[in-house]
C-alpha cells in the first residue's frame, strides 16, 4: 500500500492544524502567563477523556482587511461528562480577545440549537471582550441571536456558564439568562459597563475586580451561583452540578447509588434547636446529617445567607433543598432571600427535583429600606414559585413559623404535599412579645408592674401557641416528628409521593411578580 497521504486528506489535516492554533503561539503564551488555560485545554479538562467532537472548526469571520482565524475565536461541539452527553462552547481569548462576531455567535447558536433539540445540557466557557468592536451591528445581531436561544432553552435543558476571564457587556447577559454562573476567583470579571464608563458617568473610581470580580458577584450581587478557586475548580464544579440534574425537563434526575443507609437516624438533631428561641443554631448541621453523606451542594452560598438553597440526595435520589439559616439575621426573609429562594424553587420544578423545605423564620425584615426596595413584590415571588411547582413538595417547620414567613415557606395552604414539624416548632400569627403588646395593650397600661404582667402574658402565649400541636390538631401539620428520625421519614415520604398528579389551570403563562 502507498504510504503517501491522499492529497485530500492532506488538505483536511492542514486545515485542522490551522484551526488548532487559535490566535498563534505568542497570544497562547500570554494566556498561559496569566494563569489561564486555552479554550481547547479547558475542554480537555472538563470532558471525559477522548469524547470531544468539534463542530464547525473551519468557519472564518473575516475582518475588514480580509484576515481571519479558522474557528473565529470559539471552539464548539459535544462530548460526555460521566458518560452523559453535553454540548459546549469555549471562547478563545487568543483570537480578538474572544470577542463575539456574527460568525462566532452563530457557532454558539448552532450548539444551543442542537442541545435543545437533543435534550442535553449546554455549557458555556466564557472568556471574552464582548461584542467584536470592528463588526458593529453584526456583532450585536449575533449577541441577540444567542440571547434568543438562551431564553427559549430555559426550562428545557440545564444551561451552565463558567466565567474564566473578562466578560464585558453582552458577555454578561448570555450567562445571566442561564441557570448557573460559576465565576473563577481573581481571573474572571463580569460587568455591563466597565470602570472607564463608570468613572466618566458617575465619577466613581473603581478597579475591575472590585466592580465585577468573582468575590463581588458571589457575595454582593448574587449574580454568581458558585465560586471556583481556579479554573480546575470551576470546571470540576460543572461536573458536580450536572450529577444532580436530568439532561432535560422530561427526564428524571440521575440516581446515584448511596453509600449511606436510608434507615440512618441522627440523634444529635434532637438537641440541635436550643430551648431559648433567641439562641441561634446552624441549619447546615441539620442538612448535612439528614441528606446522604457528602451529598449537599450549596448554591449561592455567599449571598443572602439568611436563606440556604442547594442540591442534595436522599437514598440516592437528587432533591432541591430550601432552608432558613437562623445563624444569619435570625433567618429573617428579605428581598435578596426572596429572590434566591424563588428562583431556585422554579429551577427545581423545571427539572423534576422534589423540593424539601426547612422553615425557621421570625418573619419578613422590617424597615423602609426593605419596603421601598419592594419586599412586597419580591416576597410574593416565593409564594408564586411554590404554588406553581408541581414536583413533590415536603416542608418541615424546625422552629419559628410566624405570620407571612410561615405561609410562604411551603406551607400546606400553598400546596405542600406533606407538612411536618419538629416538636420545637412555634407556629403562630406573630411572636409572643408582639402579640402580647397588641392583644393586651389596655391591661398593660393599667398594670401596676407592666413588665411583670408582660412577662406572665408572654409565657402564657408561648405555652399556648409556641408549639406545633395546635396546627397538628387542625390537621395542618401532618406529622410532628422526632428530629433524629427526619432522614428515614423523608426518604419514605419521597417514595410515597413519587409523582403527585396536579392539574394546573390552562394558561399561556402566569405573570410572576418579578
Ligand atoms: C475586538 C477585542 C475586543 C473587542 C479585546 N479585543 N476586546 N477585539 N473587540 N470587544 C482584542 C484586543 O484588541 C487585543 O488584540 C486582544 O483582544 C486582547 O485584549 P487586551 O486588551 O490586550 O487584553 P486585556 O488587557 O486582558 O483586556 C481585556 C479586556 C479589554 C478587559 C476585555 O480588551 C477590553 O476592555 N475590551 C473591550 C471590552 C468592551 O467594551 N467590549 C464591548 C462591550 S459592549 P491583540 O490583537 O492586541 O491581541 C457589548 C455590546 C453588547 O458587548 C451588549 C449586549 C447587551
Amino acid at each position: 500500500m502507498d504510504s503517501k497521504l491522499d492529497p485530500r486528506l492532506e488538505t483536511l489535516q492542514a486545515l485542522q492544524q490551522q484551526a488548532q492554533q487559535g490566535g498563534g503561539p505568542d497570544r497562547v503564551a500570554k494566556q498561559h502567563a496569566r494563569g489561564k488555560m486555552t479554550a481547547r485545554e479547558r475542554i480537555e479538562e472538563l470532558l471525559d477523556p477522548g469524547t470531544f467532537q468539534e463542530l464547525q472548526p473551519f468557519m472564518i469571520g473575516q475582518d475588514k482587511d480580509g484576515k481571519g482565524f479558522p474557528g473565529d475565536g470559539v471552539v464548539t461541539g459535544y462530548g460526555a461528562i460521566d458518560g452523559r452527553t453535553v454540548y459546549l462552547y469555549a471562547q478563545d481569548f487568543t483570537v480578538y480577545g474572544g470577542s463575539v462576531s456574527l460568525t462566532h455567535a452563530r457557532k454558539i447558536c448552532r450548539v444551543l440549537d442542537l442541545a435543545t433539540s437533543s435534550g442535553a445540557p449546554v455549557i458555556g466557557l466564557l472568556d471574552s471582550g464582548g461584542a467584536r468592536i470592528q463588526e458593529g451591528i453584526n456583532a450585536l445581531q449575533g449577541y441577540g441571536e444567542i440571547f434568543y436561544r438562551n431564553a427559549l432553552a430555559s426550562g428545557v435543558i440545564p444551561q451552565i456558564s463558567v466565567m474564566l476571564g473578562p466578560c464585558a457587556g453582552g458577555a454578561s447577559y448570555s450567562p445571566a439568562l442561564t441557570d448557573f454562573i460559576i465565576m473563577t476567583d481573581e481571573t474572571s470579571v463580569m460587568f455591563i459597563t466597565g470602570p472607564d464608563v463608570v468613572k466618566s458617568v458617575t465619577g466613581e473610581v473603581i478597579d475591575q475586580q472590585s466592580l465585577g470580580g468573582a468575590a463581588a458577584h458571589f457575595t454582593r450581587s448574587g449574580v454568581a451561583s458558585f465560586l471556583g478557586k481556579d479554573e480546575e475548580d470551576s470546571l470540576a464544579l460543572v461536573r458536580r452540578i450536572l450529577s444532580y440534574l436530568p439532561p432535560n425537563n422530561v427526564e428524571d434526575p440521575p440516581y446515584v447509588p448511596p453509600s449511606d443507609s436510608p434507615a440512618r437516624t441522627a440523634e444529635q438533631l434532637n438537641t440541635l434547636v436550643p430551648e431559648d428561641p433567641n439562641v441561634p443554631y446552624d441549619m447546615r448541621v441539620a442538612l448535612h446529617s439528614i441528606l446522604d453523606q457528602g451529598s449537599f451542594l450549596e448554591v449561592q452560598a455567599g449571598w443572602a445567607q439568611n436563606a440556604i438553597i442547594g442540591f442534595g440526595r436522599l437514598d440516592g435520589a437528587p432533591i432541591g433543598v430550601v432552608a432558613q439559616q437562623p445563624m444569619y439575621m435570625a433567618g429573617v426573609i428579605d428581598i435578596d432571600a426572596s429572590d434566591k429562594i424563588s428562583r431556585f424553587v422554579r429551577f427545581c420544578d423545571a427539572f423534576n427535583l422534589p423540593l424539601i423545605t426547612f422553615a425557621d423564620s421570625p418573619g419578613f425584615l422590617p424597615g423602609s429600606m426593605q419596603e421601598h426596595g419592594g419586599i412586597i413584590r419580591h416576597g410574593a415571588k416565593i409564594i408564586y414559585a411554590y404554588v406553581e411547582a408541581t414536583v413533590p413538595k415536603i416542608s418541615i417547620v424546625t422552629r419559628k413559623g410566624y405570620g407571612g414567613a410561615y405561609i410562604v415557606m411551603s406551607s400546606k395552604s400553598i400546596g405542600a404535599d406533606l407538612h411536618l414539624a419538629w416538636p420545637s416548632a412555634e407556629i403562630a400569627v406573630m411572636g409572643a412579645e408582639g402579640a402580647v403588646n397588641i392583644l393586651n395593650r389596655r391591661d398593660l397600661t393599667k398594670a401596676e408592674d407592666p413588665e411583670a404582667v408582660r412577662a406572665e402574658l408572654v409565657a402564657a402565649y408561648r405555652e399556648e401557641f409556641a408549639n406545633p400541636y395546635r396546627a397538628a390538631e387542625e390537621g395542618i401539620i401532618d406529622m410532628v416528628i422526632e428530629p433524629a428520625q427526619t432522614r428515614p421519614i423523608l426518604i419514605a415520604a419521597l417514595r410515597a409521593l413519587r409523582e403527585p398528579s396536579r392539574q394546573m389551570p390552562a394558561k399561556k403563562h402566569g405573570v410572576m411578580p418579578v
